[in-house]
């Protein structure tokens, strides 16, 4: 039975997907990296310094920065960051979360969060929902990011179920695989065909309701 629902935060619970977009095109331009769709949808869910990474291969430049540099690269990357979660409100809370939040609470599932964001606990709180979310996994805890499993398994421990007791829910390719390899049911919101590994996928987080997730996974969830 299911007990739990672990959930991504960029680009599940608000659009900040777009904000990390926008602050690391601007390192990209920097370091002149083509700013491409493929290398875009690769960054969603990895880790800052995996992801800067991927931009200085896409820019065949990997080599050329010191880590010195990276670490200067990652932290002019944040702070563009920063400056744009300032501007996030609860409205910005993507359609359906709130009063899927409110369901699972009132029917009694533990929720966890599984972001590879360092900033999740800030987001959370320019959107109002620090309150629902008292178990976070800390990423600087964790010896690998997405897509391998440990986040998630960390996330269900933090609610003491098993992996296989929960669903994750995820935007990107890279979180949906590490869903699964958790063993937690995957739920995918957006593109069906970059999320084809998820049990299930869902085109809006609008359908994100307890009776639709009762209706896909069937007795599993009450
Ligand atoms: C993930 C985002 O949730 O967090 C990635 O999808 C981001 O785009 C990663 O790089 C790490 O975030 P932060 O806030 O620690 O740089
Ligand atoms: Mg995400």
């Amino acid at each position: 039975n299911i007990k739990g629902v672990l959930f991504d935060l960029d680009g599940v619970i608000t659009a900040t997907a777009r904000l990390h977009d926008q602050a690391w095109q601007s390192i990209a331009e920097k370091v002149q990296a083509p700013w491409t769709p493929a290398l875009q949808a690769s960054l969603k869910g990895i880790d800052r310094m995996h992801a800067l990474e991927l931009i200085l291969q896409a820019a065949g430049v990997a080599q050329a920065y010191s880590p010195a540099e990276k670490q200067a690269l990652a932290a002019a990357k944040n702070q563009r960051y920063l400056e744009l979660v300032q501007q996030l409100t609860p409205t910005d809370i993507l359609p359906g979360i709130r009063v899927f939040l409110d369901q699972l609470q009132q029917h009694g599932y533990q929720i966890a969060l599984a972001s590879a964001s360092k900033n999740a606990p800030t987001v959370l709180h320019q959107l109002g929902l620090a309150a629902f979310f008292p178990k976070i996994v800390d990423p600087n805890t964790l010896t690998k990011g997405k897509p391998a499993p440990e986040i998630y398994q960390k996330a269900a421990a933090l609610l003491h179920l098993a992996p296989d007791q929960c669903v994750g829910i995820e935007d990107a390719a890279a979180g949906v695989a590490a869903i699964n390899a958790s063993g937690a049911l995957s739920v995918g919101i957006g593109a069906a065909q970059e999320l084809a590994a998820a049990d299930v996928v869902f085109a809006s987080t609008a359908e994100l309701t307890l009776p639709h997730l009762q209706q896909v996974f069937g007795g599993g969830v009450r």
